[in-house]
């Protein structure tokens, strides 16, 4: 889906009265990463967090993602809220305040602002997004399509943008968690971040959680394969990331993305895997890394869910799941979770 919006400057300051941004991404953007990636490449088996994937361009590869013929999961997340906006909004009584977690880019956010001040004068968004550079364009963008928003955004990782949240007193609130960005939770993680979620909510409040269905592994697997390649530069642009804020030496041409469905574990597994014995120096930690040949990298799970999967993620973390809408190909699930 395209929507005409004019082009922001990046350059541009931030004067706007109905936008309020707030940095809560760790002072030095770099010791977060530079210690994470300590870690993980000292971990056996080695990984990396899948939030560092979101740098500028990581961001931008993850929005050309949302478009490859292979990746329907955003087409089909955008055929449920295209469809049943309305039926969403209406399952909340009184004015509503709009929160997002992983807002990214604000696209398939806009079809549930337009269904709110469909039956509401005025709205408050509140996102939240480890990407600053995608918070501000995307805050611009929805400030100059809609007169009737005002935006008090939060660049954070979930935990630290759900403290903040906490903080402040919100009338109803209809809060989102969209793309499956749940999945890459494990079990644990997900009934983590659930309880933080419904420790900001009041009864009555509501989550929209989208999730992604198990399915046909080839179709699972080829959404996470595409041919164009572009999910595997998503996936090496971590080692590019490390090359140029920690000073590494990963040659992209010596490492592949790999990505295949494990039926037991119920996710999408993802990987980078070193095509040779090679040694890797990271110049900023002060850290020389071997790698074996066939060597994997974990770098990130993308978990598939089923209904009964969700119910109980509800139940056990303070909600009821009031209602499910799915794709014409029932392919994703957009549920809502209610606030009891
Ligand atoms: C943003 C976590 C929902 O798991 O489908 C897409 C990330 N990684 N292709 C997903 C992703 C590779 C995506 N989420």
């Amino acid at each position: 889906m395209s929507y005409d919006v004019p082009t922001v400057s990046r350059t541009e300051p931030t004067r706007d009265s109905r936008l309020y941004i707030r940095n809560l991404v760790k002072r030095d953007p770099l010791t977060g990463l530079a210690d994470d990636v300590r870690k993980g490449l000292s971990a056996q088996p080695k990984r990396f967090l899948p939030k560092y994937f979101y740098d500028e361009l990581g961001s931008q590869l993850f929005e050309a993602i949302c478009l490859l013929p292979e990746y329907y999961l955003t087409r089909a997340e955008n055929e449920i809220l295209q469809r049943y906006s309305d039926d969403i909004v209406a399952a909340l009584d009184g004015q509503k305040t709009l929160v997002e977690m992983g807002s990214g880019s604000a696209s398939k956010t806009r079809l549930i602002i337009e269904a709110l001040l469909r039956i509401q004068p005025e709205l408050l968004f509140m996102p939240v997004d480890i990407s600053a550079t995608a918070l501000e364009s995307s805050s611009r963008i929805l400030l100059q399509s809609y007169p009737q928003l005002r935006i008090e955004a939060y660049a954070a990782d979930y935990f630290a943008g759900l403290a903040e949240l906490g903080k402040k007193p919100r009338a109803r609130t209809l809060a989102l968690f969209l793309g499956s960005n749940i999945s890459n939770f494990d079990l644990e993680e997900a009934l983590r971040f659930l309880r933080a979620m419904r420790s900001v909510l009041q009864k009555g409040d509501a989550l929209l959680l989208g999730a992604d269905l198990k399915k046909d592994p080839a179709v699972l697997e080829a959404a996470y394969n595409d041919a164009l390649g572009v999910t595997s530069a998503f996936n090496l642009n971590v080692l590019a990331r490390i090359n140029r804020e920690l000073g590494g030496t990963f040659d992209l041409h010596a490492f592949r993305h790999r990505a295949f469905y494990s039926e037991t574990m119920g996710r999408i597994e993802i990987y980078i895997e070193s095509l040779a014995n090679q040694q890797v120096r990271i110049e900023k930690l002060d850290l020389t890394v071997d790698f074996a040949e066939g060597e994997l990298i974990h770098t990130e799970n993308s978990y598939k869910y089923d209904k009964a999967g969700i119910e109980r993620l509800a139940a056990d973390t303070g909600f009821k799941l009031a209602r499910t809408w799915l794709d014409s190909q029932e392919r994703f699930s957009s549920n809502l979770l209610l606030a009891n």
